[in-house]
């Protein structure tokens, strides 16, 4: 195994080697032992100074980015676009260049237009770490989601994932594809037509429509969240569907349909969870959910991505 990354940069999942993803998991195994000792942090990153840049909302990438550079010993700013200068007007580089003039070492970035993060790189000297660009790329949620499955069923190879709900609109969705398949798992993307991308057979994933069907031939859903925020912007617009109760009749992950396929795959979603919209609270709780296992793995995924990425830091 390499004992460094390919990439200086996390902008995505496209860009990494398969060789990569083992690294970062071998990482994130042992990352996964640290936070689950009595003492959860190791000095690592002691040396190095990491600004948080969230340009849109988030809980949990921006809580577990926090968390995994806390447990690695890094010093760490935070900035919200609200509250800040942006709302005065300020440029993206400007704002950026800002921060980083005070000496930063590595951006983590969420920002609603994709390609953000790549500009950054273009335009800065910095590491960047993508954090979610729009309905681009969310890499540690596609990695997170991966390690998590891994853990209850081995090897992805030849196993099938179906992505269902909302792909469209989906950063989520992208980077499991890209993830999934770099580890030689099937993946079969579920919705309405109107929820997936017309070409997105190019990328070698499966269509379906049917719930059941996808439910029946996978080993694990995810299942992605209405993006209601994303959906059509003015009257002009035709909706994606006619309305939340319609979608929750033919795409909500529910008992009736488990027992329908005759199959009881794992279950995750990446959140925030519309409840009772895409998945059911029974189901969201369940045995098979592995939501909160998301989670947590997504703080050791985050503390390997960022200790991994240290390595091109000068010091
Ligand atoms: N899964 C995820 O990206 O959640 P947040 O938007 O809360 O960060």
């Amino acid at each position: 195994m390499n004992n460094s990354l390919s990439v200086r940069h996390l902008l995505g999942i496209k860009q990494l080697t398969p060789e990569d993803i083992q690294l970062i998991f071998h990482h994130a195994e042992k990352f996964k032992k640290v936070i689950n000792q009595p003492i959860k942090k190791v000095p690592s990153l002691r040396d190095i100074t990491i600004a948080n840049l969230f340009f849109e909302n988030s809980t949990r990438t921006k809580l577990s980015f926090e968390l995994a550079e806390k447990r690695l010993s890094a010093d760490i700013v935070n900035f919200s676009s609200s509250g800040s200068s942006v709302k005065k007007g300020e440029t993206l580089i400007d704002t950026v260049n800002n921060i980083l003039s005070m000496k930063i070492d590595m951006v983590v970035m969420r920002h609603s237009s994709p390609g953000a993060p790549h500009f950054l790189k273009e335009n800065t000297n910095t590491v960047i770490v993508n954090a979610g660009d729009g309905t681009h790329e969310h890499p540690t949620q596609g990695l997170l989601d991966s390690f998590s499955i891994r853990e209850k069923i081995g090897d992805l190879k030849g196993k099938k994932v179906a992505i269902v709900g909302d792909i469209k609109h989906s950063r989520v969705a992208l980077s499991n594809i890209f993830c999934l398949q770099k580890q030689g798992a099937e993946v079969m993307v579920c919705g309405p037509a109107t929820l997936i991308p017309r070409n997105i057979k190019e990328l070698g994933v499966q269509v379906e429509y049917d719930l059941v069907k996808a439910v029946e031939w996978a080993d694990a859903v995810n299942m992605l969240r209405i993006q209601i925020e994303r959906q059509a912007s003015s009257d002009k617009e035709v909706p994606n569907f006619p309305s939340l109760r319609e979608y929750s009749n033919l795409y909500q992950l529910n008992n009736e349909v488990l027992i329908k396929a005759k199959n009881n795959p794992l279950i995750l979603h990446p959140g925030p969870i519309n409840r009772g919209v895409e998945i059911t609270t029974e189901l969201a709780d369940g045995e098979q959910s592995l939501v909160l296992q998301q989670v947590e793995n997504g703080v050791a995924i985050r503390m390997a991505v960022i200790y991994l990425l240290a390595s091109h830091i000068k010091r």
